[in-house]
């Protein structure tokens, strides 16, 4: 008898115990020019997974690298969010880590994929507010091919089409041809007035914990602010608006806002060039997001919608 009750009891404790249920799975984005297949990210994913005790998933778009460059971000995120649906072990919601444009894809797979819940996002070197110039040649081999592109314009519809970055290239000097005809970011940030979508800041605004990361000498992302949301202003490269100066923020077209005056955006600086990370930094700003401990509870989640 004596026995029953302690298994009773322990039983109980295990169904109210908030751990019990809740280690969510992680999925890694990478960014533009690399492979779930390649040594460093397939290092990143196993690394985080044993810092954090959670599983991870690095997920896959298209053919790898070479789509990252060429196949336009929204069509990008199609595939992300439907390859997520295919993952039984994430049904239950999942936390997701981004790299560099990567970030991107999971700010769509949270605005636009109707799948399973996304508890906390951590973002490494996300050009969230866009990049005013394409910086990405000294290091890829695309390049070339990209120059070529280039010529016809960022904001052509070819360029658009076949090109993936200048899906957020936002070129402060030519505003009005990025609200005209740049085909992913302005949607992604709910930019344009007449096509503002309530839903994709309702669903930013329902994260739990968004992690912002920005590296201190990056020279990838121009600015470098922009992993933190911010700017330049408007025909002006003079000088870089912080998030709360920028209008995306203060009429909160994406919920940044709510999340910011709830507590939970946090800012993190790291030290170096574009996701340039040492283990000490994962273990104290990124894996900790991805543990139970922040892991908002599932009654706590309804109550907040
Ligand atoms: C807003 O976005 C949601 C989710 O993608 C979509 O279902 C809905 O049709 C959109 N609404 C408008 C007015 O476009």
């Amino acid at each position: 008898m004596m026995k029953f009750l302690l298994l009773v009891a322990s039983w109980a404790m295990l169904q109210l115990s908030p751990a019990a249920s809740s280690v969510l799975p992680f999925v890694v984005l990478h960014g533009i020019s690399d492979e779930c297949k390649h040594h460093g990210i397939t290092k990143f994913t196993t690394d985080l997974g044993t810092m954090s005790g959670a599983p991870g998933y690095c997920i896959e778009i298209g053919n790898g690298a070479s789509d990252s460059w060429f196949l336009r971000l929204d069509k990008q995120v199609e595939l992300a969010c439907k390859e997520i649906k295919l993952i039984p072990e994430l049904a239950g919601g999942y936390n997701i880590v981004g790299l560099s444009q990567g970030n991107l894809i999971g700010r769509g797979l949270i605005e636009w994929c109707d799948g399973p819940p996304v508890n906390n996002m951590v973002s490494l070197g996300g050009p969230h507010a866009g990049i005013a110039s394409l910086p990405l040649c000294a290091a890829y081999s695309f390049c070339a091919l990209a120059d070529i592109i280039l010529h016809m314009g960022v904001y052509s519809d070819f360029v658009q089409n076949h090109l993936a970055p200048t899906g957020y290239i936002k070129m402060p000097k030519d505003l009005s041809s990025y609200y005209r005809s740049c085909v992913f970011l302005p949607k992604l940030n709910n930019e344009l007035p007449q096509n503002r979508n309530a839903t994709f800041k309702h669903r930013l605004s329902d994260l739990n914990q968004l992690v912002l990361v920005k590296f201190d000498k990056d020279t990838v992302l121009v600015p470098q602010e922009t992993a933190w949301f911010g700017f330049f202003p408007p025909n002006d490269l003079t000088k870089v608006l912080p998030m709360e100066e920028t209008a995306l923020y203060k009429e909160d077209w994406i919920g940044l806002k709510s999340l910011h005056e709830q507590g939970r955006i946090q800012f993190v600086t790291f030290s170096g060039d574009h996701l340039s990370i040492s283990d000490q930094e994962m273990l104290d700003h990124v894996a900790p997001y991805l543990k139970p401990e922040k892991t908002r509870q599932r009654e706590e989640h309804a109550s907040i919608m």
